[in-house]
């Protein structure tokens, strides 16, 4: 029998890799995923046992979103009109992509870029051009802008996952300002780094800065993303793309009440950046690793032949990094979320006695 239109559309999805979890393992020491372990859990338990009090999941979540909205807008002292939200960044990514790009869109990131941009990229079959990081782990700004010019759409995560590399702002800003097509920064880690380009979304209709609570709020099982844009687009995509309920009511609810205590996120995220800095320089004390810059709550690190000896052993002893393989020039890169300061010293003690 001839095959259907949408056997053939299935048939060609199937051959795609999709967006690869990770592995799970129970009670182990996890630092693979860039969640934020460093973020007291029993907090979470408080505020849900306040949204408990006052929510009737029976009902739709009707006005959740505005009053959300009103949250974050407060929280990043931008108007709330230049604010929607999805279920997750990933969630603004699709709708993103799947409404606004076609076959013909010619997409500019970097190589490595976040995954599931990447294969989100390959589903909508978007011709994406991809601009390797040097043995620095840092991007050509020079040879980003000139492929700039032949592209319709940049996609960047600054910092980017998994180098932690970000341009300086006033390069950043450059190549934004130069750029006619829709640019999309996802500052996901921003609050780790040295600088937000959110402000600039005032003056550039064709930017949209994505964020979200998965990180220094600690919420990745909330599933809050959130972006800044023009008014203009930020009303399109929450009245016409996004669902009507993009978020549950939990998500909403307790995501308010974690934007109320917003000074304690970023304390959390000014310790996190302080053990950042610990685990880079007690990795560089080792001697043999390369390790890497980072702006954001993970650091990349190149162990060559080793990495995979490396990874193996640290899963046996219950700690759990991420292997990307080769980064840019470098083989055998490994990628370690900074976790509290407790997990973060049994990583090191555990690595510095696999290398004795
Ligand atoms: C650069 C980047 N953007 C977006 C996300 C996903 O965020 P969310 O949990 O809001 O979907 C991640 C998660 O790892 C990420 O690394």
């Amino acid at each position: 029998m001839k095959e259907t239109w949408f056997e053939k559309k299935v048939d060609k999805i199937s051959k795609l890799d999709g967006y690869k979890k990770p592995d799970r393992h129970s009670n182990a020491i996890k630092l693979d995923s860039n969640e934020n372990y460093a973020v007291d859990p029993s907090l979470f338990g408080d505020l849900i046992d306040e949204v408990k009090k006052s929510v009737d999941v029976r009902e739709y979540p009707l006005g959740g979103v505005e009053r959300i909205v009103r949250s974050l807008a407060s929280y990043i002292k931008m108007p709330e009109e230049m604010v929607g939200i999805g279920n997750g960044s990933d969630q603004i990514i699709d709708l993103i992509l799947g409404n606004l790009a076609s076959k013909e869109t010619r997409v500019l990131t970097s190589e490595p870029t976040f995954g599931f941009f990447e294969e989100r990229c390959k589903l909508y079959s978007l011709p994406t051009t991809k601009i390797r990081f040097d043995g620095e782990m840092k991007l050509d700004f020079e040879d980003f802008t000139s492929k700039s010019k032949k592209a319709d759409m940049l996609y960047l995560d600054s910092p980017n996952n998994p180098t932690g590399f970000q341009f300086p702002r006033e390069q950043l800003e450059r190549l934004i300002q130069s750029f006619e097509g829709l640019v999309i920064i996802d500052e996901a880690y921003v609050e780790f780094a040295d600088y937000s380009i959110i402000e600039a979304t005032k003056e550039m209709k064709n930017l949209i800065v994505l964020r979200t609570l998965s990180k220094s709020f600690g919420m990745a099982g909330l599933r809050v993303g959130y972006f800044v844009a023009d008014k203009k687009f930020a009303d399109a995509f929450s009245r016409v793309i996004q669902y009507p309920y993009p978020l549950n009511t939990l998500g909403i609810e307790a995501g308010i009440l974690a934007l109320e205590r917003s000074k304690y996120f970023a304390e959390v995220a000014g310790l996190v950046k302080r053990e950042r800095g610990r685990i880079t320089e007690k990795l560089r004390e080792m001697s043999v690793f390369k390790v890497f810059d980072s702006k954001a709550n993970f650091v990349l690190f190149a162990a060559g032949g080793s990495s995979r000896r490396i990874h193996k052993a640290l899963i046996e002893q219950g700690i759990i990094i991420k292997n990307l393989g080769k980064v840019g020039p470098h083989d055998g890169c490994l990628r370690v979320t900074v976790g509290t300061p407790e997990m973060n010293s049994k990583f090191l003690t555990a690595i510095r006695d696999l290398l004795n």
